[in-house]
């Protein structure tokens, strides 16, 4: 029951006076010091959730494209999901240590560069191309870039190639390609630790998609004919507790670009997805043939 008291007019118009809209310094001071707050808490059982959170920028994107409802990753902590995401399987992985992946063992770069597809990594805040380590912010020590977010890093069988690591990039030169028209048509772009939400929050990351991707929607250098796949720190379950206890392991993801008709902005699809989706979707659309690991059966987006 909400409760409502009406005040006579001429205590209106007094309470009105002090609204507390100023932003000068001094103001803002002085209504700090004596700011009321509250964190209310409540335990009122509903029919089939207990807590509703709405979260303004992923539905921002979510209107943008198609929203995968049952898009999961393959397994716990991040680095053998970004893996599996382009060499079919996680290779025993179970950790994020640093790790290498013998070089007989192939990825989706192989199949691309069969087919003479071009390709890159962007990976926000690695100091140079082909940088294969993890670093720290400079000025802070926090974790920045790091290598367990790189796909294909770990995999020898592109490191051993500097041709290939000469396309593990940076945001500088995602800059750089996007401006000269000369991006690839394959790419794995991974912002670093605060903007991917990682070490922050679904806010910040929330914050990043629109602030990097909004202009890119509009940009006739990056939407030629181009479907983005975004997906929310593709190793980590930070939406749904619950899905995580039951095993489970549900990954916000949305399909964007001008790739997807304007008629399915803002719709959902529950087809069962998970990080191999990417290969299949890819190997599906230029004819690629496969790995014959977990891309040979997953469902392709398209
Ligand atoms: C990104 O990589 C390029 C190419 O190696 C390098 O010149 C540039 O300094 C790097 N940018 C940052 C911010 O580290
Ligand atoms: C990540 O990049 C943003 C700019 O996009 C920057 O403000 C932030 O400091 C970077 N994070 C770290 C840990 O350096
Ligand atoms: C890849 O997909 C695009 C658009 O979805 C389509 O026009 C094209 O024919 C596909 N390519 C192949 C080789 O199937």
């Amino acid at each position: 029951m909400r409760s409502i008291t009406l005040l006579p007019a001429f205590l209106a118009t007094a309470f009105a006076q002090t609204q507390y809209t100023s932003t000068q310094s001094s103001a803002v001071a002085k209504a700090r010091a004596t700011a009321l707050t509250e964190s209310p808490t409540s335990n009122v059982a509903g029919k089939t959730f207990d807590r509703f959170v709405a979260i303004s920028n992923f539905q921002w994107a979510a209107s943008q494209g198609i929203t995968l409802t049952n898009y999961l990753a393959i397994t716990h902590p991040s680095q053998p999901n970004y893996v599996a995401a382009v060499g079919g399987s996680t290779h025993g992985i179970t950790d994020d240590s640093f790790q290498r992946i013998s070089s007989s063992t192939k990825t989706i770069v192989d199949l691309l560069e069969a087919k003479g597809i071009s390709w890159s990594e962007y990976q926000e805040d690695s100091p140079y191309s082909g940088f294969e380590g993890s670093y720290v912010n400079q000025k802070t020590g926090s974790n920045d870039y790091v290598r367990k977010h790189n796909p294909l890093v770990s995999y020898d069988s592109v490191t051993s190639s500097t041709d290939r690591l000469a396309k593990i990039k940076n945001f500088t030169m995602f800059d750089r390609d996007l401006s000269s028209n000369k991006l690839p048509q394959w790419m794995f772009i991974t912002p670093n630790m605060t903007n991917d939400g990682h070490d922050t929050s679904v806010t910040t990351a929330g914050k990043w998609v629109k602030s990097f991707l909004s202009p890119l929607l509009s940009n006739s250098n990056f939407m030629q004919n181009t479907l983005v796949l975004l997906t929310y720190a593709i190793g980590i379950v930070a939406f749904d507790e619950t899905a995580a206890q039951s095993g489970t392991n549900k990954v916000f993801s949305v399909l964007l670009g001008d790739a997807v008709p304007v008629s399915a902005h803002g719709t959902t699809d529950g087809t069962a997805y998970n990080h191999y989706s990417q290969m299949a979707t890819v190997e599906n659309n230029w004819s690629l043939g496969n790995l014959g690991l977990g891309d040979s059966t997953a469902a392709k987006f398209y």
